[in-house]
């Protein structure tokens, strides 16, 4: 057959294929989320997210030890404790889990280890939203104010940067003004700018105990439906003085990562969420796909997509298995 483009030669050999693939994934990308419990001495699982452990901050500090020794040196950490209040207090409280996870993982790994921490009201709050809760409506500038006094005790905890994940209006610019004011002009903020309202949470929020108590989280988080919107949310963020925009979940939200990748020189994150996550490993497990190829295929995608980094609960099993 007379035939002048035969795009097949080049996929002839895994040493061209190598050489011609447009997207690379590398460790450097990732960040990893861990979860920390007030105690000592325990490692439990998380049985929604196979693989993935609730951490006291002494096994954390092994953990993270080990995971620096395979390059995985930046972290994003989640506290899970008590006690929950109406406002949630504890989220502030620099004697909570999280600031006391930052100090010591700062005293122990210093530089070599890249600490964020997520900020977000609903691990600390009795009714389980994100922010303050007025007549069953979670009201927007009373959150914040909450929200930024959160971001400063994990500042002035160390966090190398703060992630609010909340979505409230204004935050960033609140957060940024607050750690400025304060001194913390080097204290980074990620932006959750593009949160959709997803099912894809659901196990994170049995391993955080997040779980809205009433209602959803809809008049907050994004509409999985627009896509304008989430490009006004992100430019917004970036407005506000937001270090690097995130887009979450990430697998069905691709086209957002790809057209904000259009519209801000900032970087990108992808938050790719529990559900995703669990799906795979889960499907793993049922023997029913090849968990090296799919983990592969997924990130691959999203670094395809425009993300610079991915946050991911893989991280840690991709290093070390040697998967890149
Ligand atoms: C808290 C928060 C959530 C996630 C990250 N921060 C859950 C939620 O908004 O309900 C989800 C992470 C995941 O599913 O892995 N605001
Ligand atoms: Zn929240």
């Amino acid at each position: 057959m007379e035939l002048l483009n035969r795009p097949r030669r080049l996929r002839k050999d895994p040493v061209i294929r190598e050489a011609l693939a447009e997207t690379r994934v590398n460790r450097n990308q990732f960040i990893y989320p861990y979860f920390v419990k007030p105690g000592t001495g325990m490692r439990d699982p998380i049985a929604a997210m196979p693989g993935i452990h609730h951490f006291t901050v002494d096994t954390l500090l092994t953990d993270v030890e080990s995971g620096l020794k395979l390059g995985i040196n930046k972290v994003l950490l989640f506290g899970v404790q008590g006690p929950k209040s109406e406002e949630g207090d504890a989220a502030w409280n620099d004697r909570s889990v999280v600031p006391t996870a930052i100090r010591e993982l700062k005293k122990a790994f210093g530089r070599d280890l890249y600490v964020i921490t997520d900020v977000c009201l609903c691990a600390y709050t009795t009714h389980g939203h994100c922010g303050i809760v007025h007549d069953h409506e979670v009201v927007n500038d009373a959150s914040v104010e909450r929200l930024v006094k959160m971001a400063l005790a994990h500042a002035q905890a160390g966090a190398d940067m703060v992630a609010p994940s909340d979505m409230m209006d204004g935050r960033i610019g609140a957060m940024r003004k607050g750690l400025d004011a304060d001194g913390f002009t080097n204290t980074a903020l990620m932006s959750y700018a593009v949160k959709f309202a997803s099912a894809y949470y659901g196990p994170f929020r049995e391993a955080a105990g997040s779980a809205p108590g009433f209602g959803d989280r809809r008049s907050y988080q994004m509409d999985a439906r627009n896509g304008r919107e989430a490009m006004r949310e992100a430019l917004l963020d970036e407005d506000e003085g937001a270090d690097i925009l995130m887009v979450k979940p990430a697998l069905a939200y691709l086209d957002i990562i790809s057209q904000l990748r259009q519209r801000t020189d900032l970087p990108l994150a992808c938050y790719n969420v529990s559900a995703e996550y669990s799906m795979v490993k889960i499907a793993a497990a049922a023997g029913l796909i090849d968990e090296r190829l799919m983990t592969l295929e997924n990130l691959h995608a999203f670094a395809r997509a425009g993300a610079d980094v991915i946050i991911t609960y893989h991280a840690r099993e991709v290093v070390e298995k040697g998967w890149l």
